[in-house]
């Protein structure tokens, strides 16, 4: 079966590439799809994140996953693939209430779709992108958060040493 594993990715972190690996054992097929949200002004482009997603994921050597961006409607762009699965990282019980509307959303959007839930691995249970992007920007450690590219391209930004 193919899934797609949705997010802004801005940037991915380790607790992302984990989610993807995961999902990409049992899935035939997984696309990691990077929102495109003209209202919102990420740190990264979309050329960016995808870029760093397909760098991380050729380095795992996933071979059945791939990357793609969408704008608009999650549920439009799933059935313009013609995926019924979609993916999502559960980290703390914070997470929860905003997942749980969001996958009752796009199911009552689309009944065909479900939505699955990966619980993140304990040791990316704090990492968030808005935090990683904040330590890179006051200069701190994030090595054990994101893969070093995307330290590389964090301490590019913000163009200081981390
Ligand atoms: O990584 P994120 O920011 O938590 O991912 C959120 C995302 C991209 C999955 C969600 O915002 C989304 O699907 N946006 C597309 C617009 C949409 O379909 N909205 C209706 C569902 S609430």
């Amino acid at each position: 079966m193919t899934a797609i594993y949705p997010g802004s990715f801005d940037p991915m972190t380790c607790g992302h590439l984990d989610i993807i690996k995961r999902a990409a054992k049992f899935s035939d097929r997984l696309i990691v799809a990077v929102l495109n949200n003209a209202a919102k002004t990420p740190l990264f482009t979309v050329e960016e994140r995808m870029g760093m997603l397909r760098e991380a994921m050729e380095a795992e050597g996933l071979k059945n996953a791939e990357v793609d961006s969408f704008s608009g409607l999650l549920v439009d762009y799933a059935r313009s693939r013609d995926v019924y699965l979609l993916i999502r990282g559960l980290r703390a019980v914070t997470d929860f209430e905003y997942e749980f509307q969001l996958a009752l959303t796009n199911r009552m959007l689309d009944p065909g779709l479900e939505t699955l839930f990966i619980s993140t691995s304990t040791e990316y249970l704090f990492i968030a992108s808005s935090v990683v992007r904040e330590i890179a920007q006051a200069g701190g450690d994030i090595s054990k958060m994101a893969p070093d590219y995307v330290c590389e391209r964090l301490r590019r930004k913000f163009n200081e040493h981390i």
